[in-house]
């Protein structure tokens, strides 16, 4: 029978405070590494989804219908959905970002949380929220996080699938994330190629991998601690390691621009004045500071002029992925 109503859900974007970088088992889509997330309270998926008499899943992405790569992603993840229910009833998928779509915003983490989110409810697949996170992980790894709201840990590395979810962590940290945006193209090199390409070609990768449960082990410390130096310090590790397995591949590629160079300086001049800053990037230009709540506003006004970039988000800790009812926006 179908379902007589749309189901919506809505799932906030996520920043890796530290990365993971490269899969364990791209069957399941597990990560090789554990990872941990800060929600973001601002960017975020809307995702609404209704039955169709079609007989191909439709996928559109902010208003334009799409084909090719995006709608087969969508259709396997729906397949796996289908599979598990014993359902055969396709689907019309509507998502719309707010904020970039693939530009290392991190729109896969809240598209495929999302979508998780509303496909269970659309075929009554009853999930608790654990398995929701495995479910939102076999669409990108990073959507796993999106499922909690806050500090979130995802278990990776050479596990079984049932042992590769997300879960959050408790923590009482006034914090403010500030996304400066230093691009408004697409990004040129997927995340998953990047992994692929770091996991094979790297000689600083096997380094990465050995080291991430040291930096973890490091960041719940500080958080536990309120410590925001070592967590700062720590998160600015992980991300300058994977992106070194990125310009040390072969051949090697680089995320950045001028501009997030620009910015990663600035804020290491902030912090020598006082200021409490620290940077993070993924696989795209922008950069991620993580600061004070009460700091957050003057940080911005220092780099808001800086030369290339086109805007400066803020954001809080976000809240977990949930459904909206019929009428709600
Ligand atoms: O899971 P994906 O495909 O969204 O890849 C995420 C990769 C990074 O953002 C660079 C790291 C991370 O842990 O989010």
């Amino acid at each position: 029978m179908k379902p007589m109503y749309p189901s919506r859900a809505f799932a906030y974007a996520n920043i890796a405070l530290i990365k993971y970088w490269g899969k364990y088992n791209l069957e399941h889509n597990i990560p090789l590494v554990t990872s941990l997330s800060l929600t973001l309270d601002n960017y975020g998926t809307l995702t609404t989804i209704t039955a169709t008499d079609h007989e191909h899943d439709i996928f559109i992405l902010n208003n334009v219908p799409q084909v090719g790569l995006p709608t087969i992603k969508v259709q396997r993840f729906l397949n796996y959905i289908r599979t598990q229910v014993g359902s055969s009833l396709k689907c019309q998928v509507e998502s719309t970002n707010n904020f970039p779509t693939k530009s290392g915003l991190a729109s896969s983490a809240s598209g495929f949380a999302a979508l998780a989110l509303a496909a269970a409810n659309f075929y009554a697949w009853d999930l608790s929220k654990r398995e929701l996170s495995r479910l939102a992980r076999r669409g990108s790894a990073s959507a796993a996080r999106s499922i909690f709201g806050g500090l979130v840990l995802l278990h990776g590395g050479a596990l079984e699938e049932t042992q590769s979810y997300a879960e959050p962590i408790p923590a009482q940290l006034d914090l403010n994330m500030l996304i400066v945006q230093c691009s408004d193209q697409e990004k040129s090199v997927s995340s998953t190629d990047g992994m692929r390409a770091s996991a094979a070609t790297s000689p600083f990768f096997p380094v990465f991998v050995d080291q991430q449960m040291g930096d973890i082990d490091s960041a719940l410390h500080a958080i536990a601690l309120k410590d925001l130096v070592l967590l700062g310090e720590t998160m600015e590790y992980s991300t300058l390691k994977m992106h070194s397995c990125c310009l040390s591949s072969n051949p090697g590629f680089c995320y950045w621009n001028p501009s997030t160079v620009r910015i990663m300086d600035a804020v290491k001049k902030l912090r020598k004045q006082g200021a409490q800053c620290y940077f993070t990037m993924d696989a795209g230009p922008h950069v991620k500071i993580l600061c004070p709540a009460d700091q957050s506003e003057e940080i911005r006004a220092q780099l808001i002029n800086t030369e290339g970039i086109t805007c400066i988000d803020k954001a809080a800790p976000g809240r977990a992925a949930y459904m909206l009812r019929e009428n709600e926006t």
